[in-house]
């Protein structure tokens, strides 16, 4: 073939983070077929979806078989009462966000990659360690990217302290992946005041806003004054409502950013829509009734983040999160690798978690369990590693 490729590709880990540890466990699971794994790696949902949810889904299914529940494409940017939903949520948070500011999308990792469709070539900051989507479509993109070390000194969440005033499209998640820590409202604040001086995008990515238990906490950047100027938010059903595998999400961008008309002009282009289906579902996890079956299943996932915690502070394991995000990131208590540490854990325990690698350079020594699993699978888990660490 003569075609020219995209050449940013090359600078790309071979496999994307997850898909190597899909392979790690598919190697072990080959040599090993009788041993049972326990997964506290990938952040995927364990639970069933909420009954509202999924009666919704079953309605909405049935109707497109019948002549008057029948529906073709949909409007682009979603169902004009799934945008008004999530305006009304955000109001119920002060925040004002109009439904016409709501971009429907399908699952927050899609948009977080998209978005540089409609941005020119940039200096992107991102966090190290951070989920490794930003900096991946960074580079496919072929953005020029700065890496900021979030560790033990920042508690895992970088600041705009020490950076030259000039613009950078700035990747920020809270609470945040890997580490769990939540930004206070003062730190969100300095981020905002940065990004208005230096002329700077934030791309707020709040997928686990769900998780916050403490109250002080912002749930959205929108809460902070001037954040509708300088930021957008990308969200997710994913981890809220269990939607990782029906995909559903949003990006809130307020009409008085110029990206505003250019996201829907390459929405209306290049996506039609997210499933009819997910839509009716999400609305549904949206209402009353379905955000408190969806605060249950959190609360089960909370609670395995609390034995999890519990496991790492009986073997005095330092860690962060697990107190407003269901993940635990934690420095590995032996001089292992992370990927060595994994593979010992997969291979002694049939435990799978997360390297830290697999989240940045900065990431290296450290490991994180993810609290989405079965509360069963989780008290297993423990009990294994207990006798390995
Ligand atoms: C994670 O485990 O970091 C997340 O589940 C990955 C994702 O949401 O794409």
């Amino acid at each position: 073939m003569r075609i020219a490729l995209n050449k940013n590709f090359q600078k790309l880990e071979t496999n994307y983070l997850f898909s190597e540890i899909a392979r790690r466990v598919t190697d072990f699971k080959r040599s090993n077929p009788s041993s049972e794994v326990i997964s506290l790696g990938i952040g995927d949902v364990t639970l069933p979806i909420a009954p509202t949810v999924a009666r919704e889904m079953a309605l909405a299914s049935r109707g497109l078989g019948t002549d008057s529940g029948f529906v073709g494409y949909g409007d682009t940017l979603g169902t004009a009462e799934l945008r008004e939903a999530i305006s009304r949520k955000y109001r119920s948070r002060k925040i004002h966000i109009e439904p016409d500011e709501i971009f429907i999308n399908d699952g927050a990792k899609s948009d977080l990659g998209n978005i540089f469709d409609v941005l020119g070539k940039n200096e992107v900051l991102i966090g190290d360690p951070v989920y490794p989507v930003y900096l991946d479509a960074s580079i496919m993109s072929g953005q020029k990217v700065r890496l900021i070390r979030s560790d033990e000194k920042n508690g895992f969440l970088p600041s705009p302290r020490d950076l030259p005033t000039s613009p950078f499209v700035i990747f920020l998640c809270s609470p945040n992946n890997p580490s769990g820590a939540t930004f206070e409202k003062e730190q969100l604040k300095e981020w905002v005041e940065f990004a208005i001086l230096s002329g700077s995008l934030i791309i707020f990515d709040a997928a686990y806003e769900s998780y916050i238990t403490d109250s002080a906490l912002p749930h959205s950047i929108f809460e902070i004054e001037g954040a509708e100027r300088c930021a957008i938010e990308i969200c997710s059903l994913s981890k809220s409502a269990g939607f990782t595998g029906i995909r559903c999400g949003w990006t809130a961008i307020h009409k008085e950013m110029p990206i505003h008309s250019l996201w829907k002009r390459r929405q209306n282009t290049k996506f039609n829509g997210a499933s009819y289906i997910s839509q009716r579902g999400a609305l549904a996890a949206l209402s009353e009734q379905g955000e408190l079956e969806n605060a249950k299943n959190v609360s089960q996932y909370m609670k395995n983040a609390r034995k999890i915690a519990d496991f790492l502070k009986s073997r005095s394991i330092c860690y962060t999160g697990g107190k407003n995000a269901p993940y635990l990131w934690f420095r590995i208590p032996t001089k292992e690798k992370s990927w060595e540490f994994f593979d010992r854990l997969l291979y002694s325990a049939g435990v799978v978690g997360t390297p830290g690698i697999g989240f940045g350079a900065g990431g290296e020594g450290f490991f994180r369990f993810s609290a989405f699993a079965k509360e069963g699978d989780v008290d297993k888990a423990l009990s294994r590693l207990d006798k390995i660490l």
